[in-house]
């Protein structure tokens, strides 16, 4: 099969469905609400969505605990709309990549229902099962922490042995050195391809191999054993086979959630000439506004130019780069990288747009970006949803009640709860999201910040993004020119440019609220300078000294 790598073409919108668009009043977003919207999504111009899990799920984490790999779940629909859902994406040229969620299944998946029966049940070994440590063996087999806090390990009264779970103990962890379980990981992998997806987010993909014997780790950034299980002995041999067995059949694209992966990691995995995966998540440059990955400072945009520099250059000519400010896991991008736009809302969120998008790499959307979705006002801790709060909270345990304005503090700007608040669609009864009960809360903002509205004005955020996935498509220069950076240490402006066969982009975004003065680099010199994009109606035609106004950014093609 030959690869045509489509992806370095594209722009993938992201839809987490339950929030996306209800079709039957139940308050919950499905997958007829998404069939509801596809002539939205092809008018927007992107070439692919990212579905988040829709499979059936108990939805302890919404949807990322599967119980039935090749089923829907029953608030989202049933597989005869996917099917028509697939199809109708697949009419308007739109591919889909759904994900895959195969470090864990669902406590309530039927292999560890099995599993968890006896010691000598054929799917015992489908999971990590280990005896405790101690007199009773009552202690856990070792000291690591799962990502959502508290020990990594469960106690089961039926066969007194522990399991492992890095998420949710509702998500026990498999065992990827079973044979076995890769075969069933295949036939599954292969029975979507089959079906027409084309391709998969790899959800937590760097954490399936871990070190034999289980050895105790070291604390690192809030968590504990990460050592022992990330980036494992077994990764690359693993991901190889699913890439050569399955993966490389088909047309399809993968990417990896790879939470702490270095350049050097991020080569082995995404190297073309290792046929693993073909790009990664990385997560540096949405760190750069956090303490240990969780607790908020003040965004650092030197910190955050810096990453894109190392990504943009350490993977040039070998792999390709993810561009993302926003998902399902992340806070809203507005005000996080803006600060307080104040009554520069459209201009902050085009500027975002701007320094994104002429990266090399794919970008991608996350529902809502597109309109400048804002974070939700929570009022207190109570209101939020996501499982990992509610670790959080149990693992403070009694100091709860003495820490509870801290913590939420930190939770209003951190939660993941704020991606996940229903797409406002119009400014009536419940955002034109659901005819029933919204199961997360609306933003209040709706009745400003809506579908309906962005459509209706020229000038909104959602034109803005049309236009330029619009430029994107077949540009040279953003596809394979050279990265150049200017102003490294300015604490105000993104300045990049990109080079290709005698053409360059130049790029200016000011990241502020208020007025900057920019002056032309004098490396800089040219014949002919067209404005090509910008997010104010009058930005100077020509690449000049300049006074930028709050967030103003363009974008000028220097030959
Ligand atoms: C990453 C997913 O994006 C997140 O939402 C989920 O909680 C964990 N992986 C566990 O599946």
């Amino acid at each position: 099969m030959e690869r045509t790598r489509w992806y370095k073409d594209s722009v993938i919108y992201q839809i987490y469905p339950r929030s996306f668009m209800d079709s039957n009043g139940d308050g919950i977003g499905d997958i007829r609400g998404i069939i509801s919207k596809l002539d939205y999504l092809k008018d927007l111009g992107i070439n692919a969505v990212w579905l988040s899990p829709c499979y059936k799920s108990p939805n302890d984490d919404n949807g990322y605990d599967i119980s039935d790999y090749r089923d829907i779940m029953d608030e989202f629909g049933t597989l005869d709309d996917w099917k028509e859902m697939v199809n109708g994406m697949h009419e308007r040229g739109i591919k889909l990549i759904m994900d895959l969620v195969v470090n864990h299944t669902s406590d309530e998946h039927k292999w560890f229902q099995e599993s968890k029966k006896s010691k000598d049940n054929p799917y015992r070994d489908y999971y990590i099962w280990r005896k405790g440590k101690g007199k009773n063996g009552k202690r856990p087999p070792n000291n690591w922490t799962s990502r959502f806090g508290g020990r990594a390990w469960e106690y089961d009264e039926t066969t007194g042995e522990w399991y492992l779970h890095l998420f949710s103990k509702k998500q026990p962890d498999l065992n990827w050195d079973n044979p076995k379980v890769r075969a069933e990981v295949h036939d599954m992998v292969k029975y979507w391809l089959d079906l027409g997806v084309d391709g998969f987010r790899c959800d937590a993909i760097t954490y399936i191999s871990k070190v034999e014997g289980l050895p105790d780790g070291k604390w690192n950034i809030g968590i504990r054993g990460d050592e022992q299980f990330t980036h494992g002995p077994n990764i690359h041999k693993y991901l190889h086979a699913l890439n050569k067995e399955v993966l490389s059949n088909y047309d399809c694209m993968t990417v990896g959630e790879a939470s702490g992966v270095t350049i050097e990691q991020g080569l082995l995995y995404t190297g073309e000439d290792r046929e693993e995966l073909d790009t990664v998540f990385t997560f540096e440059h949405v760190n750069c506004d956090t303490i240990a990955q969780l607790l908020p400072k003040k965004f650092n945009l030197v910190q955050f130019k810096k990453v894109f520099r190392r990504w943009q250059w350490g993977l040039f000519g070998k792999g390709w780069n993810s561009l993302y400010l926003e998902n399902h896991d992340q806070p809203r991008s507005l005000p996080r990288f803006t600060g307080d736009y104040g009554e520069y809302r459209k201009e902050a969120g085009k500027m975002l747009a701007i320094a994104m998008h002429f990266h090399q790499g794919v970008p991608y959307v996350y529902q809502g970006q597109e309109i400048g979705m804002t974070n939700y006002p929570f009022k207190n801790l109570d209101e939020y949803q996501d499982v990992l709060v509610a670790y959080v909270r149990k693992v403070l345990g009694v100091f709860e009640p003495l820490l509870k304005g801290f913590v939420h503090k930190v939770f209003l700007k951190r939660a993941r709860d704020h991606a996940r608040t229903p797409v406002q669609w119009t400014a009536g009864e419940n955002a034109g999201f659901t005819t029933g009960r919204p199961w997360m809360p609306i933003n209040p903002n709706y009745t400003e910040i809506n579908v309906e509205e962005a459509m209706a004005d020229p000038d909104s955020i959602y034109h803005f993004y049309k236009k330029l996935i619009a430029y994107r498509k077949g540009n040279e220069i953003i596809r394979n020119g050279l990265y150049k950076t200017n102003y490294t240490s300015s604490k105000d402006i993104f300045c990049y440019e990109r080079w290709y066969e005698g053409k360059r982009l130049f790029v200016i975004c000011n990241f502020k609220n208020k007025e900057v003065k920019f002056k032309v680099p004098s490396s800089c010199a040219y014949s002919h300078c067209n404005l090509e994009i910008s997010n104010y109606k009058d930005s100077p035609e020509t690449l000049q000294n300049m006074t930028l106004r709050p967030y103003e950014s363009m974008v000028y093609l220097l030959v």
